[in-house]
C-alpha cells in the first residue's frame, strides 16, 4: 500500500491537533518508505520515534479533551491505549527480528490513523471548538 496522503477528511480544524496528526502521517510515511527499500534499521528507529510521538499527542489530546470537559473522554483515552499496547507488542515482535512485522505496524498504523481521526477524533472536534469559542 502506499502513502497515506493528508486531506481535508482528516482535518479537525483544531490547528495544535491537525499538526500533530500531520506530523504522524509523515513519519508513517517515512516508515513506509524505509520498508519498502527494506532498510530495517532506518525502519526501527522512525518506529520508535512513532510510538514515542503517539504517546506525546496522546496526552497532548487529552489534556486539551479534560480542558474542555468532554464526555466521551474515559472511552476516547481507553482507545489510545489500546492502540499504545498493540503498537507496544508489534514494536516488540519487530525487535525480535519477525520480519513480517514491518508491513502489519504500518498497516494497523495507517488503519488506525484513519479510522481513529475520521470517527473518533471527530466526534470530539466540536465540543473541543465550541468550548474554545465560549472561553475566547
Ligand atoms: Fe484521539
Amino acid at each position: 500500500m502506499g502513502h497515506l496522503r493528508w486531506s481535508s477528511s482528516l482535518e479537525l480544524g483544531i490547528p495544535e491537533i491537525d499538526e500533530q496528526h500531520q506530523s504522524l502521517v509523515s513519519i508513517l510515511n517515512a516508515a513506509h518508505d524505509a520498508l519498502d527499500r527494506e532498510d530495517a534499521s532506518e525502519l526501527s528507529a522512525l518506529v520508535q520515534r512513532l510510538q514515542a510521538y503517539v504517546v506525546d499527542h496522546f496526552a497532548a489530546e487529552e489534556r486539551i479533551l479534560e480542558a474542555c470537559g468532554y464526555s466521551g473522554l474515559a472511552s476516547h483515552v481507553a482507545q489510545h491505549r489500546a492502540l499504545a499496547s498493540q503498537l507496544g507488542n508489534l514494536i516488540q515482535d519487530l525487535r525480535e527480528g519477525d520480519p513480517d512485522v514491518g508491513v502489519a505496524l504500518t498497516e494497523l498504523l495507517r488503519n488506525w490513523l484513519v479510522n481513529h481521526i475520521t470517527v473518533s477524533d471527530r466526534a470530539y472536534a466540536a465540543a473541543v471548538l465550541s468550548s474554545r469559542s465560549r472561553r475566547s
